[in-house]
């Protein structure tokens, strides 16, 4: 269901026919945009996205990187604001029918995707929304008001294999598979969703360190070794901390039990069902590992991706 050029703005086109072009992973060209690669649907969407998304203050935005655990943390966002009026221990809880991803959209590949620009005024504060957007491409509005940023990274090598077997899964069947080289040489070359992803990742590092209320900058490693530590500091960032009476029912730990992997990923709407961008929910949930890379790189591919690591988090404390 890709756009036809036809369905592109004046706007998109002309960038389309001026931008820097690679194949990408699955089917379409990624565009260079603003310094990052985008693929032509989604540079749509984004267009759309700078052009009308109008923040509130009390907006919670999640900006990741593309596999880095996106759906686990738009679950744990979405039980952790909404716990007030959906108790997470309930037996009709929303995340028990919906996908995270239909709770929680993506601005740029669901609430603007193919040019359309929904009334959003109407929704109830606080709106939780997703953007795998790179800080420099976040619309004007998020930047100047109050509103929230949780961003969300990952290792970088477990990152590259848990979007090499997701393009794999996306691609139609008589294109074959991406081979594992080919996609790791371009997610070294920075050549990947929303790549480079070490500058994806620096530029929302820095924007943290000046403006720590603004920006709270999270890693998946962290919360699968800490998870109740930082849902709780994620709580009170979002305005919303746990209450002496929520920490004696334990109400964090059913969040996070709520949003484990295990249960997510044996529901049925996640084992089954379909996102309206047509990719299936079961996609979303691979392993949930840390350091599976492991059972792939080479030595070589090791030496090669922590090399550039090394180079571009030099001077930082965001290891890996
Ligand atoms: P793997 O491919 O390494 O298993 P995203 O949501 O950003 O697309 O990231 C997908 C990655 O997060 C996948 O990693 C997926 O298995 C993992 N994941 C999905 N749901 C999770 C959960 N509830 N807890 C931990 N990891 C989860």
């Amino acid at each position: 269901t890709y756009l036809q050029e036809d369905d592109l703005t004046q706007e998109c086109k002309s960038l389309i026919a001026s931008s820097a072009k690679e194949q990408g992973w699955v089917l379409s060209y990624l565009y260079l945009y603003q310094g990052f690669w985008q693929p032509s649907r989604q540079l749509q969407g984004v267009l759309t996205c700078q052009n009308h998304f109008n923040a509130r203050n009390t907006d919670i935005i999640l900006a990741t990187t593309p596999k880095s655990g996106t759906t686990w943390l738009k679950a744990s966002l979405y039980a952790l604001v909404n716990r007030a009026s959906q108790s997470p221990r309930g037996l009709d809880h929303p995340l028990l029918k919906s996908s995270p991803h239909d709770l929680v959209p993506f601005l740029e590949l669901k609430v603007y995707v193919d040019h359309q620009v929904p009334d959003l005024t109407t929704l109830p504060s606080p709106r939780v929304f997703s953007t795998h957007l790179p800080f420099g491409s976040l619309p004007i509005s998020m930047r100047e008001t109050g509103c929230k940023i949780v961003y969300l990274c990952r290792d970088p090598k477990d990152t590259c294999i848990s979007l090499w077997h997701f393009a794999n899964k996306l691609r139609p069947q008589h294109k074959g598979k991406i081979s594992l080289e080919e996609a790791f040489d371009k997610f070294c070359r920075g050549v990947s969703l929303n790549g480079p992803f070490w500058d994806h990742v620096l530029e929302y590092w820095k924007h943290s360190l000046e403006n720590p209320g603004k920006i709270f900058f999270l890693k998946y490693e962290d919360l699968k070794e800490k998870p109740i530590f930082h849902l709780k500091r994620l709580a009170e960032f979002c305005a919303c901390p746990f209450s002496k009476k929520e920490e004696n029912q334990g109400v964090a730990e059913d969040i996070l039990k709520l949003c484990s992997f295990d249960n997510l990923s044996n529901l049925e709407v996640n084992k089954n069902g379909k996102l309206s961008s047509g990719e299936e929910n079961r996609s979303f949930f691979r392993k949930g590992d840390v350091g599976d890379w492991i059972n792939y790189f080479s030595p070589s591919m090791i030496e090669r991706m922590d090399k550039i690591t090394r180079e571009k988090f030099k001077g930082t404390t965001t290891k890996k």
